[in-house]
């Protein structure tokens, strides 16, 4: 089986080095040449990588082709680009939903729509798919953990959730940046932030048959952690987040 890529930009690339260190069996990995620099470095650092001249000979190459461009990008080359019937597509595309990408693609070609994200390049994290399907099920659960979504709008909601790495991200770098700014060395700072937060997270996964309200419940009435949640609570804090969510799935 190849597996071609059009769009070789930061998702795609962690999806590839996924690939890579995965049990997934496959003959060659045809990308896109854009990005040219990212393509380098994957046919550089990574095996049976070939960077075709252009995204139709990506698409004569592959059995299964993922699109890892943005939507408005989509809009414009997929009518252009001929597919196979019965070829399967993957997408990777945010905001442009299965009846346009039916019709953006024209052939009868299967459509799917997934949902990977970074840590998947570690062989880690949910991809969430749509519609249903057991081969692209049985491939993502080598790079990750899949989840099946049997209605497009319930989708909406899980890429909706995606849209909140950003902010995850910006609270480790405020925490690190406050240990920093009270004396602590940049390293330490950080290692002492990422490896509470990825703890953390374990455990909430591991108690992931109760509800996640217990872990917030049981902080002990007066201490550190009761304090910190009442006043984010009292600030606001949730419900603007709640309100970004509102806003984010707003777009899709
Ligand atoms: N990043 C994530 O965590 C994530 C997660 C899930 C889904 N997605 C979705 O995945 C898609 C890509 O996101 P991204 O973050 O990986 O964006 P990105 O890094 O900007 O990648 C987009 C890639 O498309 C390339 N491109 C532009 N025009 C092209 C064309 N005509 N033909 C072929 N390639 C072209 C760009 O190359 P140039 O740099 O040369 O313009 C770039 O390498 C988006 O639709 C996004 O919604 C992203």
């Amino acid at each position: 089986m190849n597996l071609g890529f059009i769009g070789t930009g930061n998702i795609v690339s962690d999806v590839i080095i996924g690939i890579s260190k995965s049990k997934i069996k496959y003959k060659k990995i045809i990308i896109s040449p854009r990005n040219k620099k990212k393509a380098l470095y994957l046919k550089k650092n990574l095996k049976n990588i070939i960077i075709a001249k252009d995204n139709q000979e990506v698409v004569n190459k592959a059995d299964l082709v993922f699109l890892g461009i943005l939507p408005k990008v989509g809009e414009v080359i997929l009518p252009k680009l001929q597919f196979r019937n019965k070829q399967i597509i993957v997408s990777f595309m945010s905001t442009t939903k299965y009846l346009k990408l039916k019709k953006l693609i024209k052939t009868k070609s299967i459509i799917i729509r997934a949902i990977p994200m970074p840590p998947i390049r570690l062989g880690k994290g949910p991809v969430a798919i749509f519609p249903p399907n057991k081969k692209i099920k049985s491939f993502f659960d080598k790079i990750g953990t899949t989840i099946e979504i049997k209605n497009e709008k319930l989708s909406k909601n899980f890429w909706t959730i995606s849209g909140t790495m950003a902010s995850f991200y910006e609270l480790l770098n405020i925490l690190s940046k406050w240990l920093i700014r009270k004396k602590t060395n940049s390293l330490d700072s950080q290692k002492y932030v990422t490896l509470l937060y990825s703890a953390l997270a374990e455990l909430a996964l591991t108690n992931s048959s109760k509800p996640l309200k217990n872990l917030v419940d049981e902080q002990t009435p007066g201490g550190l952690n009761w304090q910190g949640v009442n006043e984010l609570r009292k600030s606001g804090y949730y419900r603007l987040l709640e309100k970004s969510l509102k806003k984010i799935y707003k777009r899709l």
